[in-house]
């Protein structure tokens, strides 16, 4: 589990707020459309169906929600996952916090299995059809939702990290 310090606290409530003021947010819906409003120390760097997440202060990964409860379902898979999950050896879950609607995660220094796929190549020892074998031993029998190959990344030393359990449980 993430240790929240005050800097993570404020960090997560700067991006909150921001978000909550850019004129494409709306509040009963938590959409946020692509456009850019992240505040001063936040860049953008990826976007799902169900997020938008930003490297910000202090290296690590805020994720916005654009669906109401997204967040909260995550924290609670994560809890569930880390003693529940059916996980082989070379995973683990990604270190995350809820902090107010903020998911605010480890910052994962590698590649997603899509990216390592769509090259065609390995990555860190990884072939890319183990990592299909592997992602549909995660489908199939860890009892989480949704671990499509943008959820799933390698790090540098070749661990894999599960980053996004905002589906939930299955
Ligand atoms: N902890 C992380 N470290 C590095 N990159 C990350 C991290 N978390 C997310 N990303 C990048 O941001 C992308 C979107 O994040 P995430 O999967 O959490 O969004 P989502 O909307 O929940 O996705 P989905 O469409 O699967 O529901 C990921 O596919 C990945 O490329
Ligand atoms: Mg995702």
């Amino acid at each position: 589990m993430l240790t929240i310090t005050p800097e993570i606290e404020e960090a997560a409530d700067r991006l909150e707020k921001a978000a909550s003021a850019a004129s494409e947010y709306h509040f009963m819906s938590r959409r946020v459309l692509p456009s850019y409003f992240e505040p001063e120390g936040f860049e953008r760097i990826g976007r799902g169906s169900h997020r938008v997440a930003f490297r910000g202060p202090g290296g690590l990964v805020y994720k916005v929600e654009l669906r109401l409860g997204a967040n909260l379902t995550e924290a609670e898979t994560f809890s569930w996952a880390r003693t529940r999950a059916h996980l082989p050896a070379e995973v683990r879950l990604a270190d995350q916090a809820l902090v107010g609607m903020i998911s605010v995660m480890e910052y994962v220094d590698g590649v997603t299995f899509a990216d390592v796929i769509d090259s065609g190549e390995g990555w860190a020892g990884w072939e890319v059809e183990d990592l299909k074998d592997l992602n549909n031993t995660l489908d199939a029998y860890s009892g989480l939702d949704d671990l499509h190959a943008g959820n799933l990344m390698i790090d540098n030393t070749g661990t894999v990290v599960v980053v996004d359990l905002s589906s939930g449980t299955s």
